[in-house]
């Protein structure tokens, strides 16, 4: 087995909060064990024109509270194609990179896995799930959901007040590409009325929106709060039809990518520091291709062809709680 003397790091797909704190795990834990760390920019469009900075201890000081990503991110179109990624081998090897810790989605893993794959065993690519989606199958936590979620929470709070005191009714939505874990979260933990996620059709029915809102109004609701998952969208065309269906003033409020800024929270800097350190530990077992990931109350490791081929499945008990929850 022989040792490990170089890694490279980068930042790819939509930021997230936490992914400073990952960096940081990955450049001190690898600089204490003797490592050399080229931070490539712009995920990989900055690979792709050999843009790195040498990363040493000092580089990643004072990160760990920083929301976005000191190395700057991007979702590059030229690493997508296998030219792209041919280009990106060369360059790694005439670097004389070992291997390559990648920080993103599953977009991010599948380009790192498709090169590894391409370069004959040659790259070796280590995967850490940074994104607020939480879309990713194989793990039970992603580096960025738990500071998206709370500050979803927080903005879900404010427009309450507000839709209180006109007795309106308010669809806000919510961040999460295809996945409702972001709305689900959101929308249990403010009480909302309703949640309206891609895994779940029957809720997203508007005309039995439209009902339950009329005979919640009845009943004397002084507001009704609708969160909506951006995979289902269309928010201010269901703001307009159930204002004009009902009479009661509706306005939708998308929270978007104010949901992706802002100071990780204390569990998303811890989490992504573990994962950090965990990504340059595999490297040093002498491990090859692999996910981090976070499973039954365990950081563990898992083989990056078979983490990506698995199927994530939304929990049946958040759509179960909701209904329990509901003030019929
Ligand atoms: O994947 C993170 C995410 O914020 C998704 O929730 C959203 O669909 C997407 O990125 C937005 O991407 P962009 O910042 O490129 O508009």
């Amino acid at each position: 087995m022989s040792r490990v003397k170089t890694i490279g790091v980068l930042t790819s797909g939509g930021d997230a909060p936490g992914m400073n704190a990952a960096v940081r795990g990955v450049v001190r834990c690898a600089v204490n064990n003797g490592i050399r760390v080229l931070g490539f920019e712009r995920g990989y469009n900055g690979l792709l024109d050999n843009e790195y900075r040498e990363m040493d201890k000092r580089s990643v000081s004072d990160i760990v509270d920083r929301g976005g990503t000191i190395l700057f991110t991007a979702r590059s179109k030229e690493f997508g194609e296998v030219e792209g990624k041919k280009k990106a081998i060369e360059i790694l090897k005439k670097d004389g990179v070992d291997a390559l810790v990648v920080l993103g989605g599953d977009g991010t893993f599948k380009g790192a896995m498709d090169m590894a794959n391409l370069s004959g065993g040659e790259i070796n690519v280590i995967g850490v799930p940074a994104t607020i989606d939480l879309d990713i199958a194989c793990t039970e936590y992603t580096i960025g959901f738990d500071t998206a979620i709370n500050t979803a929470m927080e903005g879900v709070d404010r427009i309450r007040d507000t839709s209180t005191s006109h007795e309106r009714c308010s669809i806000v939505e919510v961040m999460g590409r295809n996945a409702g874990y972001i709305a689900a979260y959101t929308g249990i933990s403010t009480g909302a009325e309703e949640i309206i996620i891609p895994e779940n059709n029957e809720y997203g029915d508007i005309n039995k929106i439209i009902t339950r809102v009329r005979i919640a109004n009845k009943k004397g609701k002084k507001h009704y709060i609708i969160i909506n998952a951006e995979g289902i969208g269309h928010s201010s065309d269901m703001a307009k039809m159930i204002e004009t269906m009902t009479g009661i003033e509706t306005r939708a409020t998308i929270l978007g990518h104010l949901q992706r800024g802002g100071s990780p929270t204390c569990k998303d800097r811890v989490y992504a520091s573990i994962m950090g350190c965990k990504a340059v530990e595999v490297l040093m077992d002498g491990k090859k291709n692999r996910l981090i990931v976070y499973k039954n109350g365990e950081f563990t490791d898992v083989d990056i062809n078979e983490g990506l081929s698995e199927k994530k499945v939304f929990p049946q008990y958040f759509i179960k709680t909701a209904e329990e929850l509901e003030s019929k």
